[in-house]
């Protein structure tokens, strides 16, 4: 779909990315694949750094996360537990002409002239069709019955027609009509026309068909586009019946590119399917994971059990993900193919906390929650995490200016979730609201997702995912009878309630209330499913954001006094793909040169450098600029001493205000290391 046109800094942000090296449309040279996108050059270091640093901020940064590498491909039945194969899917609507979907609830409106066909009839002038013992018709003429008689009769497919069209000769056809069958008159013509539209069936098609041209465009161009839909439903010259135009405002039934009307919404799985193994059949159908977060509840129990955590604790995971998107749009906002860094932190169930601490603790929005305590239920932790992941986007440039929040409503929210709160970037494509305020898109999804997961992995796999608590099992037997009743009750309920929602057919109201009885037995002895709060970010999307959030311009005079726009890209020392430019003055003084490469190797160990001779130091900026280099360094004759105090001194320029300063090279390591780790 074509970007509006008021999104004129979204294109520079493409044509940025590809000039630069930043993001490439995947198999560019065979016309590209939608939905698909490549990292360039800087693109990868953005990316690797961005990865990076979350993953150090959630596990090793961190006591109680440890991280998981898990396949794309895994067993089908996980997508089936999930939910994924039964309910991972858009409402989408199909072009009939062009065969391309888009989303339901993502057509732009749209307003012209509609022209509507009622069908076609295959021409074939040469060959004309018997009406009766003496007369015969041409099939264009047999279209113009058709067509006053679809017209009136409104028949919805073709085997309606056939069937209604016993009624065609009492119909009250015009003289218009009567005048192309000459000749014939009264009972005959009845008897004439029926026949000849009984045999012109197998050349008929009857499917309606509408497309909407925008103001002023000639209504031949609807009959053009109407002629390549019946052809490709496979008449060779079809004949258009029944023709009508209507004015339409607003409409969200067609296709944004065709024009075509589009069929009615069908849902349509998201996740690719392929096979493992020689045999394609149906028994060996895998998906690729449309989310990282399975394969985590999948290896729970392994993963609990080598690291030596005790819930509270999470398991996290950065990789590809893949989602056969109805409508990829917004560049690679919303890709077929992307990675996810999510985590699964998982903790114990509200009547585990009272039990052991007599309350839990209820949060206001107000509440700081930096440091987690052991009386936090899943309110507190939920909102934990929604801060941790703003103070994340923060510590890398997006500040909360350029964040917005989404709290689902209980409508928008999966049956199982408890609580949503989506992080928003304000990307350039975002929608303003009623006030006139950027909205802004979804980031993150930080979702309180009860023991959803764990319970599905439970029944379908036969195998425990409880936890044994031997603290839970002390509080409890010391409790009072009246608390650990209700605190049974509560739970008895919660997994009633979940068991119902998700039980299988064959499954009984007694069976169910049998489970959750002893679900609830358990607890008194210590034993419960997890529940979980999932922080979910979309690395690709969050590119997208430094990039967006880093782009800006100035406009100047060059060299030679004409008017130039310049772009600076001001990443986040952190993220920027290259943390420091290192140039020798002059490319033919090899002194110079020397030191230079020197100080290259010297601080390559330890970030990305980018070593650059070529063109006046002005330009050399300004290529480091334009690729968000925070820091260039540039040896001169006082680094070799020219000015004995300088000696071993370089000049370190600062990418967004352009200010320099000389700079020890003894403490560039240490002064580049601070900046940007
Ligand atoms: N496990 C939960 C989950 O996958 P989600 O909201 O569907 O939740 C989480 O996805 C994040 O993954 C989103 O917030 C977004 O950043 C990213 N994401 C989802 N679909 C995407 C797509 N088609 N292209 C790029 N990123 C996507």
């Amino acid at each position: 779909m074509a970007e509006p046109k008021e999104n004129v800094q979204m294109e520079k942000i493409v044509s940025l990315c590809k000039r630069r090296g930043f993001v490439f449309q995947s198999s560019e040279i065979y016309g590209g694949l939608n939905g698909f996108w490549d990292y360039g050059p800087l693109g990868a270091e953005l990316k690797r750094n961005v990865k990076e640093l979350w993953w150090h901020a959630m596990t090793r940064q961190r006591d109680d996360v440890a991280g998981l590498e898990a396949t794309i491909i895994m067993s089908p039945q996980i997508w089936k537990a999930s939910g994924h194969v039964d309910t991972f899917a858009d409402l989408m609507r199909e072009c009939p002409l062009t065969k391309k979907r888009v989303r339901a609830d993502q057509v732009e409106p749209q307003s012209g002239i509609a022209f509507n066909y009622l069908g076609a009839i295959e021409s074939f002038p040469n060959e004309p069709i018997n009406i009766g013992s003496t007369v015969h018709a041409e099939t264009n003429v047999i279209a113009k019955a058709l067509e006053k008689y679809i017209a009136k009769e409104s028949p919805s497919s073709l085997k309606d027609l056939s069937q209604s069209l016993k009624k065609f000769g009492q119909l009250n056809v015009d003289e218009e009509l009567k005048n192309l069958f000459q000749g014939i008159t009264g009972e005959q013509f009845d008897q004439a026309i029926q026949k000849a539209v009984k045999d012109a069936v197998p050349f008929l098609n009857a499917e309606k068909f509408t497309v909407l041209l925008p103001h002023g465009k000639p209504p031949e161009s609807a009959q053009k586009t109407a002629i390549q839909f019946y052809q490709s439903s496979g008449l060779k010259n079809p004949i258009l019946l029944g023709e009508r135009s209507e004015k339409i405002e607003n409409s969200t039934d067609f296709h944004p590119e065709s024009g075509v009307k589009l069929n009615e919404p069908r849902p349509f799985n998201l996740m690719f399917k392929t096979h493992y193994g020689p045999i394609e059949s149906e028994e060996n159908i895998a998906y690729l994971r449309p989310e990282t977060a399975q394969a985590i509840f999948a290896q729970f129990k392994n993963v609990l059990e080598t690291s030596r955590q005790r819930v509270p604790f999470g398991i996290a995971q950065v990789g590809k993900a893949f989602r056969n998107e109805v409508t990829p749009r917004n560049f690679t906002f919303r890709s077929r193919e992307f990675e996810q860094m999510e985590l699964e932190f998982f903790i114990k169930p509200d009547e585990v906390i009272e039990a052991i601490h007599g309350s839990v603790f209820r949060p206001t929005p107000n509440s700081q929650l930096q440091s987690p305590e052991p009386n936090w239920g899943w309110q507190a932790w939920h909102q934990y995490w929604v801060e941790e992941r703003v103070r994340f986007y923060e510590d890398i440039g997006l500040s909360r200016e350029t964040l917005g929040f989404h709290h689902q409503t209980p409508a928008e929210l999966a049956h199982y979730a408890r609580a949503c709160t989506d992080i928003l970037f304000k990307f350039p494509f975002s929608k303003k609201d009623e006030h006139g305020n950027v909205v802004g898109d979804e980031l993150e999804g930080i979702a309180a997702r009860s023991d959803f997961d764990l319970s599905q992995h439970q029944r379908f796999s036969g195998k425990p995912m409880g936890v044994f608590d031997d603290e839970l099992r002390a509080a409890w037997a010391k409790l009072p009878k009246e608390k650990s009743d209700e605190l049974w009750k509560r739970y008895y309920d919660h997994r009633k309630n979940y068991l119902m929602k998700s039980s299988k057919p064959d499954e009984t109201a007694e069976q169910i209330s049998k489970q959750a009885t002893d679900d609830a037995n358990g607890l008194a002895k210590g034993q419960y499913i997890p529940h979980v709060i999932e922080p979910s970010a979309g690395v690709d999307r969050l590119i997208l954001a430094l990039i967006a959030n880093a782009y800006s311009e100035i406009t100047g005079t060059d060299d030679k006094g004409k008017s130039e726009t310049r772009v600076t890209m001001k990443f986040h020392p952190r993220v920027a793909p290259i943390k420091v430019g290192v140039f020798p003055l002059l490319k033919n003084k090899p002194e110079l040169v020397k030191k230079a490469q020197d100080v290259r190797d010297l601080l390559r160990p330890w970030m990305n450098v980018f070593y650059d001779e070529t063109g006046s130091i002005g330009k050399r900026y300004a290529r480091q600029d334009e690729a968000g280099t925070p820091f260039c360094v540039t040896i001169d004759f006082d680094t070799l001493g020219e000015k004995p105090e300088l000696l071993d001194t370089v000049t370190i320029r600062y990418r967004d205000d352009g200010k320099q300063e000389r700079l020890k090279i003894s403490e560039l390591l240490q002064f580049l290391l601070s900046k940007t780790r």
